[in-house]
């Protein structure tokens, strides 16, 4: 057994920044466990979609949070449906604090790679290495529109640049755990770069976090 604290890395962002590609490559490559918090929220918001609960209905989220696990595919947690309202589900005090308490639970089990939009601030805010990954809006919406293409789904440009823009301007402006780069964050502009350049980059932050303990 190492000494070493287990290694946490956070990973921040805005929507379509590839922080969810990243972070699953990065994990394979540190083999460790990946934690992609957006799903959370969306799996949330899709149980929500389905029962017909209000998204501004806090105590019905909670209430369907505590209900159990489900398996929700892929393709359902990205719908245009969910998209619509995971920002205003996120939004709320008691949801998050929910949900933060299960990814501290994960953390504390071992080493992990989370992606999110308050992990470096909120839910790991010791995490010995923080990225806040950004891209320009032009690359999100290219990003988005090729994942969605490989699915099968067929939307406008100016639509998916609408809907990153509201989301941005929601998780920006939320008043709980508003999406920011902590202060010790290291920011990636991945506008110009591939999934496997930041991965490199995030590796080499991690090999110099190790050295430093
Ligand atoms: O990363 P994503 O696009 O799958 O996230 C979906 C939504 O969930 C996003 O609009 C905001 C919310 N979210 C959040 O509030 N906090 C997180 N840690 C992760 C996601």
């Amino acid at each position: 057994m190492s000494d070493l604290p287990a290694l946490h890395v956070a990973i921040d962002g805005p929507a379509a920044s590839g922080k969810t590609t990243v972070a699953r490559l990065l994990a394979r490559r540190l083999d460790v466990l990946c934690l992609d918090t957006g799903a959370m929220y969306r799996a949330l918001a899709y149980l929500a979609l389905e029962t017909q609960t209000e998204a501004d209905n806090e105590a019905a989220l909670c209430r369907l949070l505590l209900a159990g696990d489900r398996e929700i595919d892929e393709a359902r947690l990205q719908s245009n449906a969910v998209n619509a309202i995971v920002s205003t589900v996120a939004a709320h005090p008691r949801v998050r604090e929910m949900m933060v308490a299960r990814q501290r639970a994960v953390a504390a089990r071992g080493a992990v790679v989370m992606a999110g939009r308050d992990i470096g601030t909120v839910v790991l805010p010791d995490a010995p290495v923080k990225v806040f990954l950004t891209a320009s809006v032009d690359a999100r919406v290219e990003r988005r529109r090729e994942q969605l293409a490989h699915a099968g789904v067929d939307v406008a440009a100016h639509r998916l640049r609408e809907e990153i823009e509201e989301r941005d301007r929601l998780d920006r402006s939320r008043a709980v755990a508003p999406l920011v780069p902590a202060r010790d964050a290291h920011v990636i502009d991945s506008s110009e770069m591939t999934p496997d350049d930041v991965v490199n980059e995030i590796v080499a932050l991690v090999t110099a976090a190790r050295a430093a303990t």
